[in-house]
């Protein structure tokens, strides 16, 4: 039960939700630690705000290496170099191939901007507006080869109001992203501990 759950978070962007679950992780009772930051783009607001707050990060550029297979073995190496027992993914914009989320099976959480099932994939918050949905919303789940459709572990709700567009929405979306993956990740890490107290 000793020991908080090695984890390691996948970024492409700003990683405002990299920053909200590295602010939970200072408390010493979360259940979680963030282990490494790694980013598929060197270039990414989110490294050097990781940096900033004391979480090695790492810059792997995807589109150095031979094809996914080589990434994704860089990666590998780095998240086993830090012990990673768990990997979320923050914003991170590429596609993992079905070996490494085999390799990885039950260990990989993604947050979505939207209420899974629906509106998989990109551009969640123009299709919630051209949809005409009253409600919107993020889910954080299980990855599995099937994007976007693997076991849904938490989901936050948020209303679609007169007069939002796509960044209104998406602003009020975030606010809930921000506060349901931490929550999220320690659901599940305290779920891997109990595990390992079982072994
Ligand atoms: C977040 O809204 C996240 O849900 C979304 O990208 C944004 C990243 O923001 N993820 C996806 O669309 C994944 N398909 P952040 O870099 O500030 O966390």
């Amino acid at each position: 039960m000793t020991g908080r759950v090695r984890t390691g978070v996948l970024i492409s962007g700003r990683g405002s939700n990299m920053s909200a679950l590295i602010e939970a992780a200072r408390n010493k009772d979360f259940p979680a630690e963030i282990a490494l930051v790694l980013s598929d783009k060197p270039q990414a607001a989110g490294i050097r705000a990781a940096q900033l707050a004391g979480v090695a990060a790492l810059g792997l550029d995807a589109k150095r290496f031979a094809g996914k297979p080589e990434f994704e073995a860089a990666m590998t190496v780095a998240l086993a170099a830090a012990e990673a027992e768990l990997i979320c993914l923050a914003g991170f914009m590429r596609i993992l191939s079905p070996a490494f989320v085999e390799r990885w099976r039950g260990r990989i959480l993604n947050i979505h901007p939207s209420l899974l099932p629906d509106l998989r994939g990109l551009q969640t918050h123009e299709r919630a507006l051209a949809e005409g949905r009253a409600e919107h919303g993020c889910t954080v789940h299980f990855v599995t080869a099937d994007l976007d459709a693997g076991p849904i572990v938490a989901q936050a709700r948020v209303p679609v109001l007169p007069g939002d567009d796509a960044d209104r929405l998406a602003a009020r979306v975030l606010v809930e992203e921000h506060r349901l993956y931490p929550e999220a990740l320690a659901t599940v890490a305290r779920a891997i501990r109990a595990g390992r107290g079982a072994e």
